[in-house]
């Protein structure tokens, strides 16, 4: 047993892939965007402009700590926000906590994603989206390489078979 953690643009599924991975495994799940909202009683658009965006990323980072050295999904699955890696003290946590599986989406999908989903994301909001994940893909694409384990493409693939291939990294890991 042990916790598999999903890392990725935004966009590119990991909370869908995370919950169903969770469901057929009857594991335990966290979205850790969604036990921020939670712990913290508002949305994370709300978050963003009450107190901005370092604020958010320190909420991001206590919660990780919080994880890390507890059971929460200790056998189980943890989706991150997509901005979770940035951080080198996340990474390193990261690191030490889980199996980290970087789902890889090319940015001509996550474009065509975020254009229709851009007013629930603080990054997004207002922002021309293509330049905005080709600005933000420019920065993170080394550091979700570096925090990963593994790599898991998903440009053309179906849920189910992306659902599969975590299974086996999720067995494998056991
Ligand atoms: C962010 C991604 C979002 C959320 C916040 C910031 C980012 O999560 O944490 O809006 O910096 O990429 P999703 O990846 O679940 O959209």
């Amino acid at each position: 047993m042990g916790r598999i953690i999903l890392e990725g643009f935004m966009g590119s599924g990991k909370s869908t892939y995370g919950r169903i991975l969770s469901g057929e495994f009857l594991l335990s799940f966290a979205d850790t965007d969604k036990e921020i909202e939670k712990a913290e009683g508002c949305s994370i658009n709300a978050i963003f402009e009450k107190h901005g965006e370092e604020y958010f990323r320190d909420l991001e980072t206590s919660y990780l700590r919080k994880l890390c050295g507890s059971d929460i999904c200790k056998d189980g699955v943890v989706s991150l926000g997509g901005g979770m890696p940035v951080r080198e003290e996340n990474r390193r946590l990261l690191r030490e906590c889980g199996t980290v599986v970087y789902i890889r989406a090319s940015r001509e999908l996550l474009k065509e994603r975020l254009r229709e989903r851009s007013s629930k994301r603080p990054l997004l909001k207002g922002e021309n989206v293509d330049e905005k994940v080709d600005s933000l893909m420019d920065a993170r694409e080394e550091l979700y390489l570096d925090a990963a384990d593994h790599v898991l493409d998903i440009d053309g693939k179906e849920i189910y078979e992306v659902v599969n291939k975590l299974k086996m990294i999720y067995n494998r890991g056991r």
